[in-house]
């Protein structure tokens, strides 16, 4: 089956056609297209994603975005349409809302609400020709093998940990109490001056700084069970640039030691629920997993405990409309009543 999703919680508009089949037992995704309208430089000059313009420019795109996918012909049929209904700004979720369901029902097409955060959890299905990709795309090898899994997800609004039975059932182990991952480099990268958003410039700065000279606390690390919390190591990062002159060298170290203190605590706390539960595989998802050095930390740790790792590509791993038809493809095989329901913008829904 062919589907065309539509993301639009935050600053990106995005549209993805994914061909899909094999079922539950054997999920298998063909990216077609996958379209993304970034509003960075937007805005980059107010330091964050401002809901409203961030709405207008939705507005705006989402017409240019689908000429541009239905211009290289788009042959294929059709089956199923997919929108993001949140977690998000609702005021951003909305636009996109609104494009699926016109769509659906000018083409006469079924529309199904999903879960951004289902998005990235099952963005690791997804394999793209990448040339030369240092990390695993999904290999053709039988899902049911890599369960039990613990999936962590790390994005700009949420820190996940999450311990999958099967590819439908899953359950939280735990969450970020305070800051999510994605949030505390994007405050830590404005104390260092950088723009928006702040977890490329930080991996880009930590590569020139050395990450032992600072000290930064690993927050919750050996705490038992599996919450996070950043705002501490965020305050930290505050306290120890306060009185300090902003050198090169000295931001540049600050970058390395923040970088490492939370790659350290997400791949000890992920390490450890994988042991704990008898893992078979361990998974990473969300912006967040775009950083080389918490991807390459996970993927060290998963081989010493003889772990399959996946994570999807590296483009895959920030927000995209192609992760959408995916989880598409899985509820609408599931039935899934929850996010298939009433298709509203819903900006706290949950995992
Ligand atoms: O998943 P995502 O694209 O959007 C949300 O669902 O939030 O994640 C965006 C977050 C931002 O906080 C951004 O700074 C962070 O992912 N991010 C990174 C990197 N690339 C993006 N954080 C660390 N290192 C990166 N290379
Ligand atoms: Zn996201």
């Amino acid at each position: 089956m062919n589907i065309l999703a539509i993301e639009t919680s935050c600053d990106e508009t995005a549209m993805a056609v994914v061909s899909a089949d094999g079922g539950l037992n054997n999920p298998r995704f063909s990216i077609l297209k996958n379209t993304i309208s970034s509003q960075v430089k937007i805005h980059r000059p107010f330091g964050g994603v401002v809901p409203n313009l961030a709405k207008r420019e939705h507005e705006k795109n989402l017409p240019i975005v689908f000429q541009k996918i239905s211009k290289d012909k788009l042959k294929q049929q059709i089956d199923l349409l997919a929108v993001t209904v949140g977690p998000g700004l609702e005021i951003a979720l909305w636009p996109g809302i609104n494009f699926a369901k016109t769509l659906s029902q000018k083409r006469g097409k079924p529309l199904v609400g999903v879960n951004h955060l289902e998005g990235h959890l099952y963005s690791f299905l997804l394999s793209q020709k990448t040339g030369n990709s240092k990390f695993n795309s999904f290999p053709a090898i039988k899902v049911k093998s890599l369960f039990p899994a613990i999936a962590l997800i790390v994005s700009g609004g949420h820190t996940i940990l999450l311990k999958m039975n099967d590819l439908t059932r899953y359950r939280k182990l735990g969450e970020t109490r305070d800051d999510a991952s994605g949030e505390a480099f994007d405050k830590v990268a404005r104390m260092l001056n950088l723009p928006y958003p702040g977890g490329p410039e930080i991996e880009k700065l930590a590569k020139l700084g050395d990450s032992q000279i600072i000290d930064f606390p690993r927050p919750m690390i050996y705490a038992k069970n599996y919450d996070f919390s950043f705002a501490g190591l965020k305050t930290s990062v505050l306290y120890y640039l306060r009185d300090k002159k902003m050198t090169d060298k000295l931001k540049a170290d600050v970058a390395a030691g923040f970088q490492q203190a939370v790659v350290d605590v997400l791949t000890q706390k992920t390490s450890r629920a994988a042991e704990e539960f008898q893992a078979k595989t361990i998974l990473l998802s969300g912006g967040v997993a775009a950083n080389k050095k918490l991807k390459a930390s996970l993927k060290r740790k998963a081989r010493q405990l003889k772990l399959n790792f996946f994570s999807p590509v590296f483009r895959l791993n920030t927000d995209n409309a192609a992760m959408i038809a995916a989880a598409a493809y899985i509820n609408h095989l599931k039935k899934n009543k929850k996010t298939t329901g009433r298709i509203v913008a819903k900006p706290n829904l949950s995992l």
